[in-house]
């Protein structure tokens, strides 16, 4: 066993992160490697227990919990069970109440699990009803499709977490398909070179990047790489949502993002803007 695939077991065999791949893992290892040069070489000549590795592992463990972590929501293998229902149930409301269940099951769709409708609502008056939507790190947002209103529509979702992805693909395969839906599933690493790449190839009518652009960001006080990934998107509107409440869920008393308008403005991007009531959201025209 090489040493990366080793680090990826340790943190791995950790209940939080046992349902983060392999790949990714290792990939976010790398990642932090590149950013220290001393622990590359203690690396290589193959003497990493020490305490700056300790450090080390801390910083990745913290990393992967604040990008990854805090949008679980620990409930077992309740997604598995769930979509095992769902695959069986032939009542429509019930299995309307069984994508709530799911979007329950992210911290992201669940806190506006009960505003999908309006907010779609307000997206489609802006951009027109899409027939082809990419979604950025999408969470478990494919299982809010019900609530577009729309028949007939093309997703595409991609996000880092292999068995959240594959969950997303089979239902676009088999329940989603017969609500009108198909797509897909992709597995991404936005903090890996080909990310840019892989978006960029994925031309879609509206792209939705909800809550990510902190994700891009994590780690550095400016907008480089959200702004870089932004710009590489394939579509004619992009929505972007931020949080309006704060960690100790107090609403922000100016949730807009003046940093996110300025480039707008630069870029010369026109964008419309509403609020729920803990999201704020930019319908950005490129
Ligand atoms: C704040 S949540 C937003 C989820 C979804 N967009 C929503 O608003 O419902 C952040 C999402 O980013 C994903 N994520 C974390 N690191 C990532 C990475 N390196 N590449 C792609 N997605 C990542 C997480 O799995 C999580 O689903």
């Amino acid at each position: 066993m090489n040493k990366l695939t080793e680090i990826s077991n340790e943190i791995r065999s950790n209940k939080k992160f046992c349902r983060l791949g392999e790949a990714y893992v290792i990939s976010i290892i790398e990642e932090f490697l590149k950013k220290d040069k001393k622990l590359t070489r203690a690396f290589e000549k193959g003497t990493i227990k020490t305490r700056t590795y300790k450090e080390f592992l801390k910083d990745v463990k913290k990393f992967l919990h604040e990008t990854y972590c805090v949008y679980q929501v620990r409930e077992g293998d309740k997604k598995k069970q769930i979509y095992s229902l769902m695959k069986r149930t032939k009542n429509k409301e019930r299995l309307l109440e069984l994508h709530e269940e799911m979007l329950h099951l992210h911290s992201s769709s669940r806190e506006r699990k009960k505003d999908y409708e309006t907010i779609y609502r307000n997206i489609f008056s802006v951009c027109g009803e899409p027939k082809k939507i990419f979604d950025i790190g999408c969470g478990m947002n494919a299982f809010s499709l019900p609530f577009t209103g729309i028949r007939r529509l093309q997703y595409v979702g991609c996000d880092a977490v292999e068995q959240d992805v594959h969950l997303i693909d089979d239902y676009l395969k088999n329940v989603g398909k017969n609500l009108g839906f198909k797509g897909k599933g992709l597995l991404v690493n936005a903090f890996d070179k080909e990310f840019l790449v892989d978006i960029s190839k994925v031309n879609s009518d509206i792209c939705f990047v909800f809550k990510m652009l902190d994700v891009f960001d994590y780690g550095v006080k400016h907008h480089k790489k959200s702004e870089e990934i932004l710009k590489k998107i394939n579509s004619k509107f992009i929505v972007v949502s931020f949080p309006t409440k704060t960690i100790s869920n107090k609403k922000m008393t100016k949730p807009r993002r003046k940093w996110f308008e300025v480039m707008c403005d630069r870029l010369k991007w026109s964008f419309n803007y509403f609020e729920t009531s803990n999201e704020c959201f930019y319908i950005v025209k490129k």
